[in-house]
């Protein structure tokens, strides 16, 4: 499915986001950026040592939640590989929503800065952090658009779902952001 927002695209997909041919693909990363499973088990694996080597070199302290930090992208297809720090669900009250919105916003801000014109984005925080996929393709979605509606950058934003069900909470939430007839394939 594809919606233009602001003249840009905006793409859902069903796959693995290790396989991206994009500028920058997006770890679900935790914020020792000490590796894990999921997206991050995904992406060290298929990119090899040389990416957690520069993470380590380059940012010693971690990566704070709601934050990103931005490495090469080793033996991956992408240039780069944006290294996300999204919230851990605990109910909702505890300033996951801002959390999550501020992962996505400053993964773009590091993808424009690095002249990347199409991006990949997995669901950030839905796997091993427990948060419920409606509410965070609510927030993934809302935040893009309005990033893309103010900056017109990066051409292209990819949200590669693993599973139906991601991918079908995705679409919802973007059919109701741009509403049925905007919402192609
Ligand atoms: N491609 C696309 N999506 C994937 C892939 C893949 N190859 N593998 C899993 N997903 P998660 P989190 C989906 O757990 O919730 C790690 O241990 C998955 O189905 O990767 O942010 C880190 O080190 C889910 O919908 O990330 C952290 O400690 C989504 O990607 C912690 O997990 C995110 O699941 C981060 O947890």
């Amino acid at each position: 499915m594809q919606a233009v927002i602001a003249g840009q695209t905006v793409e859902l997909v069903q796959g693995d986001i290790t396989e991206q041919e994009v500028d920058a693909i997006v770890n679900a990363a935790n914020s020792r950026l000490a590796g894990g499973g999921g997206v991050d088990g995904a992406i060290h694996r298929r990119g090899g040592p040389a990416i957690m080597q520069e993470t380590a070199r380059r940012y010693p302290q971690g990566c704070s939640t709601g934050s990103a930090v931005i490495s090469g992208a080793g033996n991956l297809r992408a240039r780069y590989v944006i290294h996300a720090v999204g919230p851990f669900w605990a109910g909702g009250d505890q300033g996951e929503a801002e959390a999550l919105a501020g992962c996505y916003r400053c993964s773009l801000e590091l993808a424009v800065e690095h002249g990347c014109a199409s991006v990949a984005f997995p669901a950030i925080s839905t796997g091993a952090y427990g948060y419920p996929l409606d509410a965070a393709a609510e927030v993934a979605l809302a935040t893009v658009c309005e990033f893309l509606e103010r900056h017109r950058r990066p051409a292209l934003v990819r949200f590669v779902l693993f599973g139906s069900d991601a991918y079908q909470a995705f679409a919802r939430a973007l059919r109701r952001r741009v509403g049925e007839g905007q919402a192609q394939g």
